[in-house]
């Protein structure tokens, strides 16, 4: 969906001094497309993991100074702005989620499907990792992360079977739990659905790098840095994020005028236009290429009002 993100993106960007930002750099895919398709617009690109700025610096090395690489958490981007002195910008991306580095790295334990310690942060220089989520948490709050990050409904038998498994050897690694909890969940729930590790994973994972609640401050802050007629595009990959984004922009489109008012002020009127109804989705060509891109939800909205109140 690169090039719909472009195409959405595209009438912000084509004035010069245009500058666009792209809050999840990865590996530089979205960033060099932006740069070469737009030549009078500026870059300025975040991540939190430093090996994805290693790699995508080499890539983006031939813009020289059109290119602004910044380690940063992405709710850090009004922090970010200000000391790169850019007030607004004309675009910004997300594309949320972890790399395709990161989970073909198998030492980094983001992929089930390899025994890999359970680490699974974004920026191993910082934070806890997974393992010490699954040893520490009570059993409580790890049956809450599943259920809700996870979508997990068997999560109290696997919590349950974490626990015992915990007080007699603390996890280490990723396969034990991937054996545990398909021994732990019944014949039924293994039979749809892919890996059974894989809700559990995507949970550990949301919960170690503090997914949601980062989003949440991010996109309103995104919405925020663009200047009027600025556009932002999010490419999402799960429900509780596009269900964010959905919620932001959808309240940002909306008019907050008490009912009844004849005319409605100017404080009142929406400062977002959607420009996506509901999501879009990929075509089966997209995912027949890319497998990964198959739960992909994109959502854009454009800045039409300064916030007057
Ligand atoms: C799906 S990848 C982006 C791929 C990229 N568009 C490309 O073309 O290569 C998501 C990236 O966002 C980064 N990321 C995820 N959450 C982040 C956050 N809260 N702040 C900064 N970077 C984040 C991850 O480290 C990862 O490198």
């Amino acid at each position: 969906m690169l090039q719909r993100c472009l195409d959405l993106l595209a009438p912000a960007l084509r004035s010069p001094g245009s500058v666009v930002v792209d809050c999840t750099l990865g590996l530089g895919g979205h960033s060099e497309a932006l740069l070469t398709q737009f030549p009078d617009t500026r870059l300025i690109a975040l991540d939190r993991d430093k090996e994805a700025l290693r790699l995508s610096g080499e890539r983006l090395a031939p813009f020289g100074d059109r290119a602004t690489l910044v380690h940063a958490v992405y709710d850090e981007l009004p922090d970010v702005l200000a000391r790169l002195g850019v007030p607004r910008v004309q675009g910004v991306l997300f594309d949320l989620g972890v790399s395709s580095m990161q989970l073909d790295e198998a030492d980094r334990g983001f992929a089930y499907a390899q025994d890999a310690p359970l680490d699974m942060r974004m920026d191993q220089s910082t934070g806890i990792g997974a393992a010490e989520v699954l040893n520490t948490y009570p059993p409580g709050e790890l049956v809450r992360i599943l259920r809700m990050y996870g979508e997990e409904k068997q999560a109290k038998r696997i919590v349950s079977a974490v626990v015992r498994e915990r007080e007699k050897e603390p996890f280490t690694n990723s396969a034990r739990l991937v054996e545990l909890i398909r021994d732990a969940l019944p014949q039924a729930a293994k039979r749809t659905g892919g890996n059974p590790a894989k809700r559990t994973f995507q949970a550990l994972r949301i919960e170690v790098n503090g997914e949601l609640s980062v989003l949440e401050k991010a996109i309103p802050a995104a919405v925020g840095a663009l200047a009027v007629d600025g556009r932002i595009a999010v490419l999402s990959y799960q429900s509780l994020e596009d269900r964010l984004v959905k919620q932001v922009f959808a309240a940002g489109a909306a008019v907050t005028a008490p009912p009844g008012l004849p005319v409605v002020p100017e404080e009142y009127q929406p400062r977002l236009k959607l420009l996506t109804r509901g999501a879009e989705l990929p075509t089966d060509e997209e995912v027949a290429q890319n497998r990964r891109a198959a739960p992909a939800r994109l959502r854009g909205a454009q800045r039409i009002r300064e916030d007057v109140r």
